[in-house]
C-alpha cells in the first residue's frame, strides 16, 4: 500500500514537502506522488506521538472506555502507539489476556497497542506475575498501576526479575499509609474545604524507598530500569534528578493536568478534578514544568483515565480517581507551553523520549523508518467539544477552551488511523 502526504513541512521549516508511505514504511521525501494522495495542508509533520500511560479499560470496565474507543481517541490526539494499563477486569496478569488485546486491537486499526502488564498476580502487589510468558505474549512493560506497590520485598524481586528479561517497571509512587484516605492534595485547600489530604510525603517517600531499591540492584550489577509514573511533586521529581545525577537507572512521566491544573480546581468541589496523584500546588506545577526544560523529566504521559460520567457526578469521597484527555494532550501542552518549550522539545517530550524510556528505536521521518506520522495544525484555534471525543469519557476539565495544535492526519504502519473531517 502506497501513500503519498503533500503539502507538509518538516517541524521548524517553513518549505512544503511532500512524503511518501510504502509498505508501512517512508519511502522517502519529495519523490513523484503516487498512491493514495493527502492534502497535508501546510500541516507540520512528526513522528506519531507515543503514549506510555493509558487505561483503555478492557476487558471488562467497557462501560467506561474499550479499545475502540480508547485507541481511536488516542488516534485523534495524534498517538501512533499506545502502552494500556493492566488495572482492568481481569487484571493483564495472564499472557492469553496480553494476546488477545493485541490481536484485537490490530484488527481494529488505529493507534498500536503495547499493553503493559501486571507486575503481580492480580496486581495484589504479593506474588509476581510470569514476567516471562507476559513478556513473550508481547507485554511492553511490567507495572501494578492503579494500585501501589507496599511490599518493598516483591518489588525488589519484581524489578530484579523484569530487569533480567530488559523491561522496564513502572511505578504508581504513593506510600498508601501515608495517603490513607486521602481524595486531594493535602494543603491549604484541603484544611480550608475540610476534605481528607493526600500529602506531598506519600509521593516522595515512595519514590525515595524505590531509588533506594534500585540503587542496590545497581551496586550489585543487576541490569535494573525504574520508570516513575506521573509525577505531581516538587520533591519526589528532586529526589529522581538526584538519582540520575548519580546514574541510578531510573527514568520518569509527568503528566499534562499536573502542570495545568492545581488542587485549587478542588474548591468547585467537582469530581472530574480527582485524580491519583492528586492535582498539586502551583509551586510543584512549576517545578514539574523545570523538570520538562531541564531534563530531569524524562517523557510526557497522559495517564487517560476514563470513567462513566454518573460514576465522576458522586462526590469527591467516593467518585473514583481519574482525567481522561488523550485527545487533547498535545494541543494543551502546546497552547500552554508551546513558547516555553519549543515544538522540538515538546514532540521529544512525546515521541522519542518515550521510546527511549522502553528502549524502541526512536521514531524518525527518515526514509525507511515506521510510518507512523502525525500532521499537527499549530496555528488554528478551536474550541475543546467533549461531545465529539472519540473516547467514551464524553467530559473533561478543557471543555469550552480554545486551543491550538489539533492533529489533523494520523498514519500508523502506513494507513491512515485519523483524519480529521473538517
Ligand atoms: O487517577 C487515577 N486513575 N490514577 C490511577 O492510578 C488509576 C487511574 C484509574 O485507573 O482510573
Amino acid at each position: 500500500m502506497t501513500l503519498t502526504i503533500t503539502n507538509i513541512r518538516r517541524p521548524n521549516s517553513e518549505t512544503l514537502e511532500s512524503i511518501t508511505l510504502e509498505n508501512g514504511l517512508i519511502k522517502g521525501w519529495n519523490l513523484p506522488a503516487e498512491g493514495e494522495i493527502i492534502d497535508g495542508k501546510g500541516g507540520t509533520l512528526a513522528p506519531a506521538l507515543i503514549e506510555l500511560h493509558a487505561h483503555l479499560r478492557e476487558p471488562g470496565q467497557t462501560e467506561k472506555e474499550d479499545l475502540a474507543s480508547g485507541l481511536a481517541a488516542a488516534a485523534a490526539g495524534g498517538y501512533g502507539t499506545v502502552v494500556s494499563m493492566p488495572n482492568t477486569s481481569p487484571v493483564v496478569d495472564d499472557p492469553a489476556i496480553v494476546r488477545s488485546l493485541i490481536e484485537k486491537a490490530n484488527r481494529l486499526g488505529f493507534a498500536r497497542l503495547r499493553p503493559a502488564a501486571a507486575l503481580t498476580r492480580g496486581q495484589t502487589g504479593e506474588t509476581l506475575a510470569e514476567l516471562t510468558f507476559l513478556q513473550d505474549a508481547g507485554a511492553a512493560m511490567f507495572t501494578d498501576d492503579g494500585r501501589t506497590n507496599e511490599d518493598a520485598r516483591v518489588l525488589r524481586l519484581g524489578l530484579e526479575y523484569a530487569g533480567s528479561l530488559g523491561m522496564v517497571v513502572s511505578v504508581h509512587a504513593e506510600d498508601a499509609s501515608l495517603r490513607a484516605d486521602g481524595v486531594m492534595n493535602e494543603g491549604a485547600v484541603s484544611e480550608a474545604l475540610g476534605l481528607p489530604g493526600n500529602p506531598a510525603a506519600a509521593e516522595a517517600a515512595r519514590v525515595a524507598r524505590d531509588l533506594e531499591i534500585v540503587a542496590g540492584l545497581q551496586a550489585q550489577d543487576r541490569p535494573v530500569r525504574l520508570h516513575v509514573q506521573h509525577l505531581s511533586t516538587a520533591r519526589a521529581l528532586d529526589l529522581v534528578r538526584e538519582a540520575k545525577r548519580r546514574g541510578l537507572p531510573v527514568t520518569c512521566e509527568v503528566c499534562p493536568h499536573h502542570l495545568t491544573l492545581t488542587d485549587e480546581a478542588l474548591r468547585s468541589f467537582d469530581s472530574i478534578y480527582k485524580v491519583a496523584p492528586p492535582l498539586r500546588t502551583q509551586a510543584d506545577a512549576d517545578s514539574l514544568l523545570a523538570g520538562l526544560l531541564d531534563g530531569s523529566v524524562d517523557c510526557i504521559a497522559t495517564d487517560h483515565a476514563p470513567h462513566t460520567r454518573a460514576e465522576k457526578e458522586r462526590d469527591l469521597l467516593t467518585a473514583p480517581s481519574g482525567i481522561a484527555y488523550i485527545e487533547l494532550a498535545f494541543p494543551l501542552m502546546w497552547t500552554r507551553f508551546g513558547a516555553t518549550l519549543g515544538l522540538e522539545r515538546l514532540l521529544d517530550l512525546m515521541t522519542q523520549a518515550p521510546a527511549r524510556v522502553m528502549g524502541w528505536p526512536e521514531p524518525s521521518l527518515e526514509a525507511g523508518a515506521p510510518a507512523d506520522l502525525t500532521v499537527f495544525d499549530l496555528h488554528t484555534e478551536r474550541t475543546v467539544n467533549p461531545a465529539e471525543f472519540k473516547s467514551k469519557a464524553k467530559f473533561t476539565p478543557w471543555a469550552g477552551e480554545s486551543l491550538r495544535g489539533w492533529p489533523m492526519l494520523t498514519v500508523v504502519g502506513g494507513a491512515v488511523a485519523y483524519r480529521r473531517e473538517a
